[in-house]
């Protein structure tokens, strides 16, 4: 059959087909980058954490205080302004931070973070309670019967002083912990050593007692990724979720860490399943320290930063569109202050981690872009 030849154009020369395809092309282009930019234009007047608020999410991001005196900590205050609606504490309501003696209650970081999350309008999430990690040396030399006390008086005299400035707290941190080979795969420390298993539920009976209108949430690690370890995370973090719940221990939510890693492998279906299985018991879901440890990338920066805002947009679309996740946490806004970054100099690392929506200079990156376009597309809770 003959080639039908397009039609020409009125007022202009008869166009030939690859020309008017070229031409469509290029205007179909033209268009993508004028929505694109038009829609980077609208992003621009929106912060995150009203495009969050719209849909029912907090967006959140750990902070640390003395980040605040760093030269550039007038910049580092303004981007939580800017863009977040909640902080969560980085290391000022750890025990290592707040008792660094035993006989010495050190309240001046959470005291300056809780003013400034107050001042802010911002919702405070306090991390954590109680950890069998990350604790002062001291701790390690109490008997079995003191820790129990220190467990009781810890959460009296943090949880009074704070009560109704703190939103929610991670009473108990990262309780799964399979390499210490204990029963339900619990992680060893000084509070499990002293009291089993019970040591979570006993937290957070005295936490409900102690604030009563906060959420209380059970924060974990290493559940996100499609592997061998990621499962056994998942199977024994439910397994601990039906007891506690069998035992009506008071839990209002369940903290996914998702500490994302560029050379570690995902399945959404999966994860979304996992996360209907803990929404099907009764609890709510906070997203608390996402981040994507994007090393293993390779190519140029801003192959890295196209890469990282993928997998932002491959792990949050099908997170945040759960009806049950009410909360989206960073850990951090900005690259510098990751801890990703700590030790660089001394792990010899030959290129610094970019995990975060922000650079350096605390300007958004195309993971901002991408975290805006989830959240606007992401159906309200
Ligand atoms: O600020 C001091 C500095 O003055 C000192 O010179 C230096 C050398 O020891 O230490 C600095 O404090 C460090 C602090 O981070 C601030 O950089 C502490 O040693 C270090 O232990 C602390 O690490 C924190 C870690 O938790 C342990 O508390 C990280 O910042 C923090 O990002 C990390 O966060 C954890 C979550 O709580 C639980 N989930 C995993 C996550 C990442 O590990």
């Amino acid at each position: 059959m003959k080639r039908q030849q397009p039609p020409s154009l009125p007022g202009s020369l008869p166009l030939s087909r690859r020309q008017i395809l070229l031409g469509t092309a290029a205007a179909a282009t033209a268009l993508t980058t004028q929505s694109r930019a038009a829609q980077r234009a609208d992003l621009n007047q929106a912060s995150l954490a009203a495009l969050a608020a719209e849909k029912g999410l907090l967006l959140a991001a750990s902070f640390a205080v003395h980040e605040m005196d760093a030269s550039y900590g007038k910049a580092y205050a303004q981007a939580y302004i800017d863009n977040v609606g909640g902080i969560t504490s980085e290391l000022c309501f750890k025990m290592g931070m707040l008792r660094p003696t035993a006989d010495k209650l050190d309240f001046g970081p959470a005291d300056r973070l809780t003013n400034f999350a107050q001042q802010n309008g911002m919702k405070l999430r306090a991390h954590t309670l109680i950890w069998n990690d990350a604790l002062p040396e001291w701790v390690h030399r109490l008997r079995a019967g003191e820790i129990e006390l220190l467990m009781d008086a810890h959460l009296l005299s943090i949880m009074e002083r704070y009560r109704g400035r703190v939103w929610a707290w991670d009473v108990v941190n990262e309780p799964i912990g399979p390499w210490d080979k204990l029963p339900g795969n619990l992680r060893n420390g000084p509070f499990y050593a002293a009291m089993g298993e019970g040591y979570i539920a006993r937290a957070f009976r005295a936490a409900r007692g102690y604030d009563p209108m906060a959420l209380l949430v059970l924060n974990e690690a290493q559940t996100e990724t499609a592997d061998g370890n990621g499962q056994i995370f998942r199977d024994s973090l439910l397994a601990l979720l039906k007891r506690l719940k069998a035992e009506d221990v008071p839990i209002d939510a369940i903290g996914l860490q998702s500490h994302l890693r560029s050379d570690r492998p995902y399945d959404m279906p999966r994860f979304v399943g996992f996360l209907d299985e803990i929404a099907a018991l009764g609890y709510a879901i906070h997203i608390t320290e996402f981040d994507v440890n994007d090393v293993a990338y390779s190519g140029s920066i801003a192959a890295r930063d196209q890469a990282v805002a993928k997998l932002y947009r491959d792990f949050l679309t099908p997170v945040l569109a759960h009806k049950a996740v009410k909360v989206l946490t960073f850990w951090q806004l900005a690259d510098r202050n990751s801890w990703l970054t700590y030790g660089a100099k001394e792990k010899g690392m030959k290129r610094m981690p970019r995990p975060l929506p922000l650079d350096d200079d605390f300007q958004r990156k195309p993971a901002w872009y991408a975290l805006a376009e989830v959240l606007k597309g992401t159906p309200p809770r």
